[in-house]
């Protein structure tokens, strides 16, 4: 025996690192460490040595029996997983896909965050259903018989007197209905017009909002409207009302907050205008509290609604709002 245990135990070694197949392993493991084998030859003749050298000779021999045995072991293994692949199976030695936490989408976090400061302000959350009928919707917020609103280009019509709802307004009869003044209701839900390009979906979002009671006044709602401006986007934002029409209000408004974009100079945002509206109010008209059964004179009280996805692209930042239904995930993960 020329060689020492050493050179044998290092070419074991290469030999397995270029073995391409299990046959060759088998091989190479006979060789070295079966019963013939040289390493196994190689124990056997440590009692032929002097005495005193037999102890760090079979030490020697044994590491080197274990390594090898260890080297083959792990070969084999890395053979039957490669073998699994091959075949199409599963390769349970990959780490698993990790499942992403959830997040809530961006509207619904505008939605909340929107109904949150009404909470604070003492007001309920109150839904309703989507699919409506024409006196909820049109008729008992006085809409008159041939508003435009009520055209076949606005309305998604389920038959002559059932609708898809066109905005949260319906709320406001529905709640009055159910409950006598002093009445602070916040109303979220979606809402549909037949309508679609960078600022239109058919489908969106709107938040409702209704406040009745004895000796309501302009001012108050003025009061709770700059209120939530100031918390939505923050306390420099200014806002103005602007005159309108709605059947349902009386007076009506429409409020404009400084653009928050260039703050009022004028860019592309705010049409160059440094202003932009952000929802439609008003005092609600007398003739919805007859519709619903109310004392006739004794309330008064305001109303206003806004398109959730408006005030999030202004606060986010974001120029076409069909964003907001690709579900592309590189987009929501942003939020
Ligand atoms: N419903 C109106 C719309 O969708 C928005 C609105 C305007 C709601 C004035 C109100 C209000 O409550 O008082 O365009």
């Amino acid at each position: 025996m020329n060689k020492s245990i050493e050179q044998i135990m290092q070419e074991a070694l290469k030999e397995i690192k270029a073995a391409t197949d299990r046959k060759t392993l088998e091989a190479i493991s006979i060789r070295y460490l079966g019963r013939k084998g040289i390493i196994t030859h190689f124990l056997r003749n440590i009692s032929s040595l002097p005495k005193e050298q037999r102890p760090a000779a079979g030490k020697k021999a044994n590491q080197a029996k274990q390594t090898l045995e260890k080297a083959i072991a792990q070969a084999v293994e890395n053979f039957k997983r490669q073998d699994r692949i091959e075949d199409g199976g599963i390769d349970v030695s990959l780490p698993g896909r990790p499942s992403l936490p959830g997040s809530l989408h961006p509207i619904t976090q505008v939605t909340n965050e929107i109904c949150d400061i009404f909470k604070h302000l003492g007001f309920d959350v109150a839904e309703g259903p989507e699919v409506e009928t024409d006196y909820y919707n049109f008729e008992a917020l006085n809409f008159p018989k041939d508003h435009p609103a009520r055209d076949m280009q606005d309305t998604f019509f389920v038959s002559d007197t059932i609708v898809l709802r066109t905005h949260t307004s319906p709320l406001q009869i529905r709640t009055m209905e159910k409950y006598a003044p002093p009445l602070r209701i916040i109303m979220p839900g979606k809402v549909f017009r037949c309508d679609s390009d960078l600022t239109h979906t058919p489908m969106f979002n709107q938040v409702e909002g209704l406040l009745v009671d004895e000796n309501v006044s302009f001012g108050d709602l003025k009061g709770i409207l700059t209120v939530f401006v100031h918390q939505m986007f923050d306390p420099q934002t200014s806002l103005r009302f602007r005159p309108s029409f709605f059947p349902f209000t009386e007076p009506s408004a429409e409020v404009d907050i400084l653009c928050v974009i260039c703050r009022g100079k004028g860019c592309r945002v705010c049409s160059q205008t440094g202003w932009l509206e952000i929802l439609g109010s008003g005092m609600v008209h007398p003739a919805l509290y007859e519709n619903v059964g109310y004392e006739a004179g004794r309330y008064t009280g305001f109303a206003f609604g806004m398109g959730v996805e408006r005030i999030a692209m202004l606060k986010f930042g974001i120029d076409d709002i069909r964003k907001f239904f690709e579900n592309d995930m590189r987009f929501l993960w942003q939020f």
